[in-house]
């Protein structure tokens, strides 16, 4: 088949790349003609493992084709999915659909044969209507179908989530745009997943609730690990314990910092401004949001404990400052809170990412990236494990620290607290 992607973000561009492996021509469109360029050139703008690889492969095939020029893309294509971002509007918690109707504008210009056109993007419910209203005006109802498909990618699994997924959601009541899109997606409709026909504003409405129960189970196991702390129960024994019955689920389970990255937060807020718009409100969602921003001050303030409350000039090493491995995303990382306000307090901060120098902490006097481990721990009066990052989960900390009396705050659980007190290394986790 032949697919237009609009905008080579994290969806567009996986989802593109994933399409073109199995087979399809797939025209990926962005605006911004130095991305196209780099990505011409074989550069790709997102960390995300193994998908380098896969653009080579399948644009060496010429079934990966970029492009800025929207016109040639619309014109060469039968499905249009428009992947453009949806950040939250400045000021406000709605989700800011500018890119959308940007793209849905210069769309009625260039479709002129019958196209299916589908939201990827996260979009509030009724979205679809108001793109469908946009369309219509130019007599193109007949010709175009407006289809909801939500993506369910995650930021470092993307490839395996795209070929694997649990669900495949089409929000569409043609019958036309149905059949065409599930023999799209029939290669990766194995046994395990599901291909599920729904309403468009019913698909919509999924992707969010889809993730604000996630940081819902999320939050809710945090507060629980807070409890955990105070009665000496281990958070891990409870997360065991109750993912254990199907009707929980033991994923999105593991107690943490603050949860992060571009969806969760974006989305729960954006959630809530949906509700208030149809007079409904979400309490369960409103709390969430503000239990997962007090978390950022309750590790912070867990840190000073820590230390005794004596953090002025004391060294504090951040081992992993992204919202999770595997990635290289800073968007909403609680460290972007933590960092600044121990800096404040006096602490001097190193720290060290496998993917690289931050250019947040820029402007932070005594906030300093360590090229490696070993540099960020040496001496250190504290160790904070903030990212699961596969290369902090079996080091030395004494040789590494050369200190005898290390502390170790790890936030991501990944140590046996038994096995650090053998060891005599002063260790706190989460809900432990
Ligand atoms: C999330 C969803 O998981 C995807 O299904 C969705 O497609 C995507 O948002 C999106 O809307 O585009 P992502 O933001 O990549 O994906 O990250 P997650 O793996 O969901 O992690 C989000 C945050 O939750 C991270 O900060 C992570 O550390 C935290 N988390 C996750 C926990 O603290 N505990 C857990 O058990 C799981």
């Amino acid at each position: 088949m032949k697919l237009c992607m609009i905008g080579t973000g994290y969806v567009g561009l996986v989802s593109g790349v994933c399409f073109s492996d199995l087979g399809n021509t797939v025209y990926c469109v962005d605006k911004n003609k130095e991305k196209i360029k780099s990505l011409n050139k074989g550069h790709i703008p997102i960390y995300e493992p193994g998908l380098e690889e896969m653009v080579k492969r399948n644009y060496k095939q010429k079934r990966l084709i970029f492009t800025s020029d929207l016109k040639y893309a619309v014109e060469k294509t039968d499905i249009i999915f428009i992947c453009v971002g949806t950040p939250t509007k400045r000021g406000g918690n709605s989700a800011d659909l500018k890119y959308v109707f940007q793209v849905v504008n210069q769309l009625k210009k260039y479709i002129k044969k019958y196209k299916i056109v589908i939201t990827k993007s996260t979009v509030p419910v009724t979205t679809g209507d108001r793109i469908e209203k946009i369309l219509k005006k130019q007599k193109l109802k007949k010709i175009v179908d407006i289809v909801s498909n939500p993506e369910f990618l995650r930021e470092g699994e993307a490839i395996r989530d795209f070929i694997s997924p649990d669900r495949v959601i089409i929000g569409t009541d043609s019958v036309k745009a149905n059949r065409i899109l599930k023999s799209l997606y029939l290669p990766i409709i194995k046994k395990t997943s599901r291909y599920f026909n729904t309403s468009r504003r019913g698909a919509e409405l999924i992707k969010y609730a889809s993730n604000a129960f996630l940081a819902t189970k999320i939050s809710y196991i945090n507060e629980i690990a807070n409890l955990c702390e105070k009665t000496g129960v281990d958070i891990k024994d409870i997360s065991y314990g109750i993912g254990s019955d199907q009707r929980i689920g033991e994923r999105f389970l593991r107690a943490g910092p603050a949860y992060g990255g571009s969806c969760f937060p974006k989305d729960t807020r954006a959630l809530i401004d949906t509700a208030k718009l149809f007079k409904t409100n979400l309490s369960i969602v409103k709390s969430v949001i503000k239990s997962n921003d007090y978390r950022k001050l309750l590790l912070t303030h867990k840190v000073n404990k820590i230390l005794k409350n004596k953090i002025k000039n004391k060294t504090i090493t951040f081992l992993g400052v992204t919202f999770k491995p595997n990635t290289d995303d800073m968007r909403e990382a609680s460290s972007l809170f933590m960092i600044p306000k121990l800096n404040k307090n006096g602490a001097k901060i190193r720290y060290f990412d496998p993917s690289g120098k931050k250019n947040d902490f820029e402007n932070l006097k005594n906030v300093n990236f360590c090229k490696d481990i070993s540099s960020a721990c040496y001496k250190s009066d504290l160790i904070i494990i903030h990212t699961e990052w596969n290369e902090f989960k079996l080091l030395n900390f004494k040789k590494l620290t050369k200190k005898r009396n290390c502390i170790i705050f790890d936030m991501r659980n990944i140590y046996s607290p038994i096995k650090m007190r053998r060891e005599k290394i002063k260790y706190f986790g989460i809900g432990r």
